[in-house]
């Protein structure tokens, strides 16, 4: 499996820390109550929410990455988080309703139809009034090495409608490989 393989050395995008953009979505006041970590990987951006006293939940298919993730809760004795080997694809099999909703890297390797199907389980997932935050690579990202690039109007075309766009902007997503980071895009989507 794809990312079961990179797991195996580190990860580009695994920085042993949180992205900063979320960080400054916590200062913000924009993580709200319950928050859900959807491809969580090794669990830095989870285990920041759940360090700010925010119940949160990290589900990733990678059952390597989710042990790592584990442990470090564990050292870090953090009781309000918890982390699941599971499927983006099928969130509704969690049962679960999240105020916030967290994704660091994941829509952005998906393709069209997984995109789909994540979709339709994070309605299910995330309560009404509920926030979305996804940080992926866009297309003033040069190169086609790496993750699929969003545009502007993929992601208006995608969250628009059905959801409210509440903040679409540009910004950075730090990796091992990109000095400075590599561009972005931050979306906000209120359920
Ligand atoms: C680019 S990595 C980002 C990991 C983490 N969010 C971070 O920022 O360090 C994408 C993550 O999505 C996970 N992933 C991909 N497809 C998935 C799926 N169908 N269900 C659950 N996790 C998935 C991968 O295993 C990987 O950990």
């Amino acid at each position: 499996m794809r990312f079961e393989a990179l797991y195996e050395r580190q990860g580009s995008w695994d920085i042993q820390r949180p992205q900063p953009a979320f960080l400054r979505l916590a200062e913000q006041g924009m993580i709200r109550g319950t928050v859900l970590d959807v491809g969580c990987g090794t669990g830095d951006n989870a285990l920041h929410m759940a360090s700010l006293g925010h119940p949160t939940w990290g589900i990733d298919i990678v059952s390597g990455a989710i042990g790592r993730a584990r442990s470090r809760a564990a050292e870090r004795g953090l009781p309000f988080s918890r982390f699941l080997v599971g499927d983006v694809l099928e969130l509704e099999s969690l049962g679960m309703q999240f105020d916030t909703v967290i994704d660091s890297g994941l829509f952005h390797a998906l393709c069209d139809q997984e995109r789909e199907f994540f979709l339709q389980g994070l309605r299910r997932v995330l309560r009404p009034g509920g926030l979305y935050h996804m940080l992926g690579f866009s297309d003033r990202q040069p190169g086609d090495t790496g993750p699929r690039r969003l545009t502007e109007a993929d992601l208006r075309a995608t969250f628009c409608g059905v959801w409210k766009l509440v903040r679409l902007e540009p910004t950075l997503f730090e990796t091992n490989i990109h000095p400075g980071g590599a561009q972005a895009w931050l979306a906000t989507v209120e359920a």
